[in-house]
């Protein structure tokens, strides 16, 4: 099996566009690039040697950042694609571990081959002993987010042997490890906020089981895994494995672009992560449903959400992309319930508002006119605080599933034979050159006028 999948192709359409400056005259030739399936993209890389213009896109709404075969999603239908497989068949029918080797290798394993490679995860889940004493150098109060961003990082100090990223050998070797060690670092984050002594991995289970035997158990009494939650924890790591140019995807590619170790780009990507409009919105999620507090004030917070004066949002609605029902969402709502039943949980306040909210907002005219469903982030919180995550740690596993989708993209890209140097460019809106004045002659008013003199100078 090859270190990237190519068997897809881009058709390249020359010359479609010619786009014109009406002041200049100069005008541009623009060809269109097709890929397999979804909206074809302007090639506009000779735009600026050849009109001296810039395209400008800020928060890339129209924007292809690279070409990719990793996954594709259709917004509007509510469609996610892993290497073409959708994510309804394989949240059913594969485990996190098939996922994971799909994502990397592009297609399914054999028997064989998921044997070897659960055998390599699974042996790879151990953390050198120093890093140990690293990660006790946090503050027990620490963010577990910060303690993974800085473990992970710390990781190119203790691995050199598969930072060459010019290896595919190393790559895989990299990616492996930090498949594996993942897990390990978020349930030491946890417990080393706790106090409690950190427990090992055990190569007799699997991927979810031993993530919540880490989490849960103490050396003092025995753990049995409930095979319910391990299937949720499964679940919600192939759900959030991968997204296609998100935040934090795009983080780790433009980390990866300069040549950056995989073990620092993967921390650039947690740090991305972080944020409360991407992978915080989890936990963003509980502290909304802990602010509202009680069913009789969801509509105050609707009412609030709803008025363009008012910064707040309804945390776990709308997506940058699905202007449909999150399919991942579908999925986990189910996977909720399932959970709640399993362990008998019929008197919880926070999840009675939370299934009364989402009824209320979904039949509100303001949430179906801008399409804002519930996304992944909604359920994904539900699910972890009823398994007994605490609301930190929602993020982190976030973090842990995603991390196959950002080296899939790590290695999609630096395999690639159009790999470069990200480097975007700007609309500047700044002064123009200034008159620089001596440190004994400044004042406010001299400074504001030497940027004035600059700007009448041109
Ligand atoms: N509550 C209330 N109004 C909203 C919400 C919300 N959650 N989301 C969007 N809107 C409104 C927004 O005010 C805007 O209204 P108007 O057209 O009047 O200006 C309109 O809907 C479009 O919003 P937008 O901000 O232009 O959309 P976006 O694509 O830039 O933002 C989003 C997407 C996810 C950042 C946003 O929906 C949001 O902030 N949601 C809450 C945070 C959240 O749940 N994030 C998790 C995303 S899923 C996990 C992941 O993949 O990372």
């Amino acid at each position: 099996m090859s270190d990237d999948h190519t068997n897809q192709s881009k058709t390249i359409e020359p010359g479609r566009f010619t786009l014109t400056d009406n002041k200049t005259g100069k005008s541009c030739e623009l060809s269109v690039i097709h890929g397999t399936v979804g909206p074809s993209a302007l090639d506009i890389r000779k735009l600026y040697s050849e009109t001296g213009m810039f395209a400008y896109d800020p928060g890339f709404m129209s924007t292809a950042s690279c070409d990719s075969q990793i996954t594709f999603i259709d917004g509007e239908k509510g469609i996610l694609l892993y290497r073409g497989y959708p994510i309804e068949e394989l949240a059913s029918k594969s485990d996190f571990m098939e996922v994971c080797y799909l994502l990397l290798h592009g297609d399914l394993p054999t028997p064989e081959e998921k044997a070897e490679f659960e055998h390599t995860i699974t042996h790879h889940t151990m953390l050198h002993d120093q890093l140990i004493d690293f990660l006790r150098g946090f503050m027990r109060s620490a963010h577990p987010m910060a303690i993974m961003v800085g473990v992970v990082g710390a990781l190119s100090a203790f691995y050199h042997d598969s930072t060459d990223i010019s290896d595919p050998r190393q790559r895989m070797v990299a990616s492996h490890r930090m498949i594996a060690k993942m897990p390990t670092i978020g349930a030491y984050a946890y417990k080393y906020a706790l106090g409690q002594p950190f427990v090992y991995p055990n190569n007799e289970l699997s991927y979810s089981e031993n993530l919540l035997r880490m989490m849960f158990s103490v050396p003092a009494e025995e753990y049995q895994v409930n095979p319910v939650l391990a299937k949720a924890m499964d679940r919600i790591l192939i759900l959030h494995a991968d997204h296609e140019q998100n935040a934090s995807t795009s983080t780790v590619r433009l980390a990866g672009s300069s040549g950056a170790n995989p073990f620092a780009c993967v921390s650039s990507g947690i740090t991305s992560l972080w944020g409360p409009f991407h992978g915080g919105a989890n936990e963003a999620v509980i502290k909304m449903l802990e602010a509202i507090g009680d069913k009789k004030h969801i509509q105050e917070f609707i009412d609030r959400a709803k008025n363009p004066q008012d910064p707040f949002r309804l945390m776990g609605f709308g997506h940058r992309v699905y202007k449909n029902y999150d399919p991942r969402a579908k999925i986990l709502r189910e996977t909720c319930h399932e959970v709640i039943h399993e362990l008998g949980i019929n008197n919880d306040p926070l999840l009675d508002i939370a299934l009364e909210l989402e009824q209320i907002a979904l039949k509100d005219d303001y949430f179906i006119e801008k399409k804002l469903y519930p996304n992944v982030d909604f359920y994904s919180g539900i699910i972890l605080r009823t398994i007994g995550f605490p609301t930190n740690m929602f993020t982190v596993i976030f973090a842990l599933g995603r991390t196959v989708g950002w080296l899939a993209h790590w290695k999609e890209m630096i395999g690639g034979d159009d790999h470069r140097i990200a480097r975007p460019r700007q609309l500047y809106t700044g002064d123009r050159q200034r008159q620089y004045i001596a440190a004994d002659s400044r004042s406010r008013h001299s400074i504001s006028w030497g940027g004035f003199w600059g700007k009448i100078r041109e």
